[in-house]
């Protein structure tokens, strides 16, 4: 009954980063199923899910390949542990993952989120120095990270995060981290004109590397676009960069490729487009093309080594969480990697993402959108209160919020970050389903912005 689920949703369920105050007054959306695209809710009303139910469904809803891949191996085993065991669908993956990895990451441990994969590399990389020729690097403790970075909500993850909002409450918890300038061109933090400016962000990168090299142990970067902060792409040669400075300054370079791995940016991974291979990459969301909760930190032979020795040496890697390497998950995960290559999605994506960049044109006519962003099948447009000052929307007008609203009514879930309407297409959607996507959301803004 449907009357009686919302209420026992607003009696019973806190819902993440969500206002509940808010949340309580509106009528929720319960979705009950999912058809390729589609998200359907409790009612039978069916919505374009256009953010990926949080940027993780790949071949859409429901795929009958990887229903079956999952009902086989429930039929085996639902669960067994990887602490001190192994199981059947974690080696195939991990073995399946070195392959389509960027070279040179060739050991796979596995956690089951985003903040996860994350906590894992943070831990890793200070150990890894801690434990490295006897110590000789054991000054090597710090991490930096770029302003409005977002790499999870654990206290790890959120001690390299960047995001005021989010995480300035929990600053008294957190770790010290250095931060380095993010590459937001559009409201570039040095004050630079995008055509010639250098590339002056990462000169302070490299500023910061030179004078704190001998205490830094990592530098942490989401790859081409920080996705939370409101899909701000980095500048072409950018992560090239940043590759070249953490090998230059001796620090490791940890790829966070949660939000924009498996085929986001168009490519499989984010750092192929600029031919980098990071010293650790973390994965999630869509590793099990949007079906279960699995991540992995993906690293070097030359990391791992470090770990290396007798038990009572006491280098293992003591971290591991209850279900690591899920069999279900990892077969979802299989499967989903097995429909890339069968379906030839990335190839089919091409013409999508041309399809998208065409029609985002049209936004530019629009009055209140400052500015539009899209890598791949990632697309952030900013709504601005004046677009010549480029004068922010105040906080309390909800301008995000209403757009997504006035979506929902038209058949469509979005999910805005703050003022910026975030799209996300489900990566299997059809030509005709993305352009009922973005004419709904021009329609939206333009209702809710007006014209
Ligand atoms: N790293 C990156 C680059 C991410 O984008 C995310 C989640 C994570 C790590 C953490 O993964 P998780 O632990 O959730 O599996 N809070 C925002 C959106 C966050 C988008 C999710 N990204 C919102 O309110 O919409």
């Amino acid at each position: 009954d449907p009357v009686l689920l919302e209420q026992w949703d607003k009696q019973y369920v806190w819902h993440p980063f969500t206002q509940m105050q808010q949340y309580v007054r509106e009528k929720p959306l319960i979705i009950a199923r999912g058809e390729g695209s589609y998200l359907i809710d409790v009612e039978g009303n069916r919505y374009l899910d256009g953010v990926s139910s949080l940027w993780v469904t790949i071949h859409g809803h429901c795929h009958p390949a990887l229903n079956r891949a999952i009902k086989e191996q429930l039929d085996k085993i639902a669960h067994s542990t990887l602490l001190g065991l192994a199981n059947v669908p974690s080696i195939l993956l991990a073995k399946k993952l070195v392959e389509i990895t960027p070279p040179g990451l060739n050991k796979v441990f596995y956690s089951d989120a985003g903040a996860t994969a994350v906590e894992i590399a943070l831990k890793m990389a200070f150990q890894y120095w801690q434990q490295k020729e006897g110590g000789r690097f054991r000054s090597k403790t710090k991490f930096i990270s770029l302003v409005e970075a977002y790499h999870g909500d654990t206290i790890g993850s959120v001690s390299v995060g960047g995001m005021p909002l989010f995480h300035g409450i929990f600053k008294p918890l957190l770790f010290e981290c250095l931060h380095a300038p993010a590459p937001y061109c559009y409201r570039c933090p040095l004050e630079r004109e995008r055509e010639n400016c250098g590339m002056a962000c990462a000169d302070r990168l490299e500023e910061l590397l030179k004078e704190h090299q001998q205490e830094v142990a990592a530098v942490i970067i989401e790859p081409l676009v920080q996705g939370a902060a409101g899909m701000i792409t980095a500048p072409e040669g950018f992560l090239r960069r940043v590759r070249g400075l953490c090998t230059r300054y001796n620090v490791l370079l940890i790829a966070d490729e949660v939000a924009v791995g498996f085929g986001r940016t168009g490519r499989l991974f984010a750092c192929e487009h600029e031919g980098v291979s990071p010293d650790l990459m973390c994965l999630a969301k869509g590793i099990t093309g949007g079906y279960l909760p699995l991540a992995a930190t993906i690293t070097t032979d030359e990391v791992y080594s470090a770990f290396l020795g007798t038990p009572e040496e006491c280098k293992t890697f003591y971290h591991g969480h209850t279900y690591t390497g899920n069999p279900l998950a990892c077969a979802a995960a299989l499967a989903s990697i097995e429909l890339f290559e069968k379906e030839n999605l990335l190839a089919a994506l091409q013409p999508k993402i041309e399809l998208l960049h065409r029609k985002l044109e049209s936004f530019w006519e629009l009055p209140h959108v400052g500015d539009i962003r899209q890598r791949g099948m990632m697309v952030g447009i900013e709504l601005v209160a004046d677009k010549k000052t480029k004068q922010p929307y105040p906080l309390e007008e909800q301008v995000g919020h209403r757009v997504i609203l006035e979506a929902r009514r038209r058949g469509l879930v979005i999910r805005p970050l703050g003022n910026v309407i975030v799209l996300m297409p489900v990566l299997a959607m059809s030509e005709e389903e993305l352009n009922q996507v973005l004419e709904i959301t021009y329609e939206s803004i333009a209702v809710v912005t007006g014209k």
